[in-house]
């Protein structure tokens, strides 16, 4: 059982995820921007805490951290904007990754992007630089002496867990369930010897424990 302090419980992979962190016994503060976000979080069992990550301060997140032993981070700015995804996708898992390395919370659970998402689809200049912010996120955690994990889902579908996927380093492209990604996390979690790694997700034929179980001795 862990403390875990997770930003974007109320996603579409977070809002999945939650339910199973808290059944696997951890302690779980999320972070919520809307007000009518609390009573939902509560009821689930999480410590919900406010704050908006537009607007959130280093001092902020140094103290909302304090006491915890994994940090997830499933939010995203959902092409809201540049600025939005600099701050959102690039600037705050960095600043989080500073901080976990300063407080000592050791284990970083990252969900990132296939590099080649959208390639030849010439999906513009924002998604274009959607792609560098979430890159150099996940080089800040890399480079850090974290326990960290980064995983980087294919084209997410907004459909439950059939717990049918692909996980391995590398992969051919895919899209693959926000229930798969959350379930995927929920297993990696619970296997701490897995770290250090860069894991691709898409759906597929594998049963989510065995992959997570074959992952975890190749370790
Ligand atoms: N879309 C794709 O195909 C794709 C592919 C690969 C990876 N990803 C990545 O997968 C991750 C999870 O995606 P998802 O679909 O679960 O995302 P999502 O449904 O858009 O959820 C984003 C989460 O971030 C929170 N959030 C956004 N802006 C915030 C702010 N300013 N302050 C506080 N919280 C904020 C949202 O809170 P609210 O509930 O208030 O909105 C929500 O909890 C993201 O990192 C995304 O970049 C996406």
């Amino acid at each position: 059982m862990s403390r875990i302090f997770f930003m974007g419980a109320t996603g579409g992979v977070g809002h999945r995820l939650l339910p199973q962190l808290l059944a696997q016994g951890h302690e779980v503060t999320a972070l919520h921007r809307k007000p009518e976000q609390a009573d939902y979080l509560k009821q689930q069992g999480a410590k919900p805490v406010a704050g908006d990550m537009m607007g959130l301060t280093r001092g902020d997140y140094k103290r909302l951290l304090q006491d915890h032993e994994i940090i997830i981070f499933s939010a995203g700015a959902a092409g809201s904007g540049k600025d939005r995804t600099s701050k959102i996708d690039g600037d705050t898992p960095a600043l989080l990754a500073d901080l976990a390395e300063e407080l000592g919370i050791q284990r970083f659970y990252l969900v990132s992007a296939f590099p080649e998402a959208g390639r030849t689809k010439g999906l513009g200049e924002g998604f274009e630089h959607y792609m560098q912010v979430k890159k150099a996120a996940d080089a800040r955690l890399v480079k850090s002496s974290l326990d960290w994990v980064i995983l980087r889902p294919g084209t997410l579908l907004d459909e439950d867990a059939d717990d049918r996927v692909s996980l391995d380093y590398a992969l051919p492209y895919g899209s693959v369930k926000r229930g798969n990604v959350a379930n995927t996390l929920a297993a990696l979690i619970a296997k701490p010897t897995i770290h250090r790694q860069i894991i691709e997700l898409t759906d597929g034929d594998d049963n989510i424990s065995t992959a997570v179980g074959t992952l975890s001795r190749n370790t």
